[in-house]
């Protein structure tokens, strides 16, 4: 691979980084395209960082190629570090400067006359919701403050690339949205974004497209939407009227969508899988509308039902077959997979599987 492919801010091919025994990155394949947010989602030790290292010149590569822009990362990696900007995983400001000190003193460095340095600053710290934190030392601002100065520093210049280094891990909730909102500002502005998370929800909130990488490897790439379906097409949550209908509706389910049930906690609540090796090649909607019929028919009494993708969470589970938490152990080279299927991973609800009176039932109507 020596000449890119228009229209993509970052292409590798068989990109490796070996630290000892461990293989961090062993032979990622990427096509990140021009002006969105490309998600990378992976556990803790899974290769993240290190790939993102690499591709902001940080670190070399012992294999494979990694083009950004066209331009390669080794033999061209100036005119790289020209296009691009870092969020690292760790805030890299000075924590004894105030927020607009930070910001003039980078723009400065940046090559900015002081004027337009204290204008940007103000402008960003305005932008992102720092105008009140703007005079207060770092080391006094919360988590999310934190994170948001430090996203904040590294798009003074406006890059052609943000690398994004898990921008969120450790904030709360309302800390996390407006970080996702300053993500989605810049990505209006035309820089592209790789993002790094641990977090499916803001891969699912933030990225067109997702490569779920495992142990240095990439598992999966697609869009969201790709990824959900290799999975299962989405999933029924039922509310029932009457905590006594419960087995009989998730009988009904089952015949009809032969598909597994899960008995929520709530006594009143089950969800049912749909798609992926269910039910007679019919669309989602369609298996979930005729359940809704058969359930009525039943004389169920359904109060809200809807029908949603499969979480990241249910996709991260099914392609690797273990759940996100797992090893952060140092490997050996080519590990084997784990070799425990998601059935072993169900969880505490309920389950009753498709298989136990399928035949007693018989095939839907
Ligand atoms: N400088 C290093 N020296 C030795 N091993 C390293 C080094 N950097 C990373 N590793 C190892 O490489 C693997 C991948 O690490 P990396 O930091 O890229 O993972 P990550 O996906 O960013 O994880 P996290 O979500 O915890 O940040 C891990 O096993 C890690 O221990
Ligand atoms: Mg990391």
């Amino acid at each position: 691979m020596s000449q890119q492919t228009p229209g993509l801010a970052i292409e590798t091919a068989g990109l490796v980084k070996t630290f000892g025994e461990t293989k961090a990155v062993d032979g990622v394949d990427l096509a990140v395209p021009t002006g969105t947010v490309y998600g990378v989602l992976g556990p803790n030790g899974a290769g993240k960082t290190t790939t993102v290292k690499m591709l902001a010149t940080l670190l070399r590569p012992d294999g494979g190629e990694a083009h950004v822009f066209g331009h390669d990362v080794v033999r061209e990696a100036d005119e790289v570090r020209g296009r691009v900007s870092l969020t690292g995983q760790y805030a890299s400001v000075d924590e004894d400067l105030t927020g607009t000190e930070n910001l003039v003193l980078l723009g400065r460095l940046l090559g900015h006359h002081k004027k337009a340095a204290r204008e940007r600053a103000a402008q960003l710290l305005e932008a992102f919701g720092l105008t009140d934190a703007a005079g207060k030392q770092v080391k006094n601002y919360s988590g999310g403050m934190r994170r948001r100065i430090d996203i904040t520093a590294s798009i003074l210049n406006t890059p052609d690339l943000l690398f994004l280094d898990e921008p969120t891990t450790g904030l709360d909730p309302r800390s996390r949205n407006q970080v996702w909102d300053i993500v989605r500002a810049v990505v209006a502005q035309g820089t592209t974004v790789l993002l790094t998370t641990q977090y499916l929800d803001e891969a699912d909130q933030l990225a067109s497209r997702i490569a779920v990488i495992d142990r240095g490897k990439v598992i999966a790439e697609g869009t969201k939407g790709e990824l959900k379906a290799s999975v299962g097409a989405g999933s029924v949550h039922l509310r029932l009227r009457d905590a006594e209908q419960r087995p009989e509706a998730s009988r009904v389910l089952r015949r009809v969508l032969r598909a597994d049930v899960q008995l929520e906690p709530d006594p009143v609540a089950l969800t049912a899988r749909v798609g992926a090796g269910t039910s007679n090649g019919r669309g989602t909607a369609e298996q979930a509308a005729a359940a809704l019929a058969e359930l009525a028919r039943a004389g169920v009494v359904v109060d809200t039902f809807s029908l949603g993708q499969p979480s990241l969470d249910e996709v991260f589970l099914a392609l690797t077959g273990h759940d996100t938490t797992a090893h952060d152990a140092p490997r050996a080279h080519d590990a084997p997979q784990a070799d425990d299927g998601p059935q072993a991973h169900d969880g505490p609800q309920a389950h009753d599987g498709p298989q136990a009176d399928d035949t007693k039932d018989g095939a839907a109507a």
